[in-house]
């Protein structure tokens, strides 16, 4: 799909993405390289490091990949720094590296737990604290007049309570409250805008496809009446926003991008029925003697 927004919107910024090589975090490096940023991506994992790199400078793109892992203090703060030094700054640092699996509260060792913890939120922290330096109004590269920005990508489930997600539940909750604490903290003293983004269930990443496999995908879909698959490039156009200046003035908040998603419940009422049933109902409470609840007329 086109963007809506024109192509220098981020313009000569550098975005450091962690879990950029594949999924949510992919399209972000694109469509900010499309939109004129440069690009380095943090992960794990060598092999999609390099195909994503070399996607992105197949389209042009300026990008580096940085083999780490956001549970290792020295490795984020290795790729901070490689990525200030291949680019010259940082200007957006996007935390999309996440774990995820389904399991049963009962199921899970407190290992588990933690292992889901430690990449998502402390990970989280741990990317935040190492690009303080160089994000901060008059940082290495950039000028004493403007700040750095910071998007975190977090989830809508812990809002209500999610099926076999207790782990990644509490992550989340957590990530927005890293969000709100770190706008507040580093957006007085430091000038650097700290939003988050809750995607929806995405179609074609991995935690779509660890989430709600081919097998339980029709089933769920029944539960859920609004049930509809949001696409990589929402998320991206979401980033593109917060992280640009069309979203200046926005610092702390967490943007959903799920269709409504999360309001959805089951219509306990077809539409038909409500009119009758409720003029009914308020004739019966009207005629109703004083003091006489309405069940027993
Ligand atoms: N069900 C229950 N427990 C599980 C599990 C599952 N499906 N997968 C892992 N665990 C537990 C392990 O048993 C272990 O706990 P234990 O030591 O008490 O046995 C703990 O989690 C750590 O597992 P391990 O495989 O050593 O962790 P890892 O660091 O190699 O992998 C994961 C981390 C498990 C989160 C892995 O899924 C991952 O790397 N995910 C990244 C990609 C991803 O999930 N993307 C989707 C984003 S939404």
């Amino acid at each position: 799909m086109e963007s809506p927004f024109k192509e220098d919107v981020v313009r000569g910024k550098v975005a450091l993405i962690t879990g950029g090589g594949s999924g949510i975090g992919l399209e972000i490096c694109t469509q900010f390289g499309r939109h004129g940023a440069s690009i380095a991506i943090m992960g794990r994992r060598k092999q999609v490091l390099d195909s994503a790199v070399s996607a992105l400078q197949s389209l042009g793109i300026k990008a580096v990949g940085f083999e780490g892992d956001v549970r290792n203090q020295e490795d984020a703060k290795r790729v901070v720094e490689s990525t200030f030094r291949h680019f010259g700054r940082l200007d957006i640092l996007v935390n999309a590296a996440a774990g995820n699996f389904l399991v049963s509260a009962e199921d899970l060792s407190p290992n588990g737990f933690k292992t889901v913890m430690d990449i998502d939120t402390v990970g989280t922290f741990t990317m935040c604290r190492e690009a303080l330096k160089y994000l901060k109004k008059g940082g290495p590269g950039r000028s004493s007049s403007g700040g750095g920005t910071i998007l975190n990508i977090s989830a809508t489930l812990h809002y209500t309570a999610a099926w076999y997600q207790i782990h990644v539940s509490a992550a989340k909750a957590a990530i927005d409250g890293i969000t709100r604490n770190l706008a507040l903290e580093w957006g007085t003293d430091y000038d650097i805008r700290v939003n988050g983004i809750a995607p929806g269930p995405i179609s074609g990443t991995p935690g779509m496809s660890k989430l709600a496999p081919e097998e339980i995908d029709n089933k769920a879909r029944e539960y859920m009446p609004l049930y509809k698959l949001g696409e990589k490039w929402d998320i991206a156009m979401a980033a593109l926003y917060l992280a640009s200046d069309a979203g200046k003035y926005v610092n702390g908040t967490t943007l959903i991008v799920d269709g409504g998603l999360w309001l959805s419940r089951p219509r306990h009422l077809p539409k038909e029925a409500v009119q009758q049933l409720s003029r009914a109902a308020e004739k019966r409470s009207r005629n109703a003697p004083v003091g006489v609840p309405t069940s027993k007329l």
